[in-house]
């Protein structure tokens, strides 16, 4: 068998409750890690733990709050031991006109998708820090580099996630902890479904894109599944990705059409 340095590893996966969060939490304990499944939904944080093929922790918390998060790091450290691996996953999506974003709006956007980052980031890599290793990946979006019409406070939210990354990476570096963000594009999940009027309309219109919408398609004809963007990651915090370290690798099908 690979060693991929994932075996017997804590990994805390916030926004494990559904979706990508849920496939990320399967993915590394598959690969042999125990797996704190961090999310606000705690009914179905319990039944993904449960589904684990390892061990596994329920954490019930909002990621937005940082003394929840802090005393959920303690408790995966307490319970499934010293925690290599953070992704993180837990994100919200509202569309609205930039024009007409209400102020409860920007904050929630930026409290969950940004300020959870920074609190998962920083109870986590601090006990990283004295053990001199660690793999954290943010799961982003390609919409924090693409304009998007009605996406402002979530493409917004989704850029300062990634810039926080990438400069803790850059801080990190030195103590052996690599820092990376995993970018999906349409993925099949609760949260892509919410913004289609009609499943079958909103998955062609995906593809096909929208040019009224200043939006391209995807060159791949398809929407991603939750495992694609689960791949990236388990590949980034695996040792096979030893020497990537503030890299942002895009799981859109060339939606972006990033060079
Ligand atoms: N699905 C897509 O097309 C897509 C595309 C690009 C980026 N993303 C990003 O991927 C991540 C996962 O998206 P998804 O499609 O699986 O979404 P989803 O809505 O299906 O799942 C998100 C999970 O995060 C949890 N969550 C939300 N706010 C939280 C909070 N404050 N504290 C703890 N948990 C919280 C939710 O309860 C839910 O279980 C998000 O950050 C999203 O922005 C998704």
């Amino acid at each position: 068998m690979n060693r991929t340095g994932i075996e017997g590893t804590a990994a805390v996966v916030t926004g494990a409750g559904r979706g990508i969060g849920a496939a990320v939490a399967r993915a590394l304990a598959e690969d042999g890690a125990s797996v704190a499944v961090v999310d606000r939904d705690g009914a179905n944080a319990k039944a993904v733990a449960a589904g684990l093929p390892g061990p596994a922790l329920a954490c019930p918390a909002d990621v937005s709050d940082p003394a929840a998060v802090e005393d959920l790091t303690e408790r995966a450290e307490r319970e499934l031991g010293p925690v290599g691996i953070l992704v993180n996953v837990a994100g919200i999506l509202r569309p609205g006109s930039a024009l007409d974003l209400d102020d409860r709006d920007w904050a929630e956007h930026l409290a969950v998708n940004a300020g959870g980052v920074l609190h998962a980031c920083r109870a986590v890599a601090r006990r990283m820090v004295p053990r001199r290793s660690g793999a954290i990946v943010t799961v982003a979006s390609n919409a924090a580099r693409v304009p998007r019409t009605r996406l402002a406070a979530y493409a917004a939210s989704k850029a300062a996630a990634v810039q926080y990354t990438k400069c803790l990476g850059l801080e990190l570096a030195e103590h052996g902890i690599r820092c990376n963000v995993v970018s999906p594009g349409s993925t099949d999940t609760a949260m892509q479904r919410d913004l289609w009027a009609d499943p079958d309309e909103g998955a062609r219109s995906a593809i096909d894109g929208d040019l009224a919408a200043y939006r391209s398609g995807i060159p791949l004809r398809r929407i991603g599944a939750p495992e694609d963007v689960a791949d990236a990651v388990r590949f980034l915090v695996s040792d096979r990705a030893r020497h990537i370290t503030l890299h942002d690798l895009y799981v859109d099908g060339g939606a972006s059409l990033r060079g």
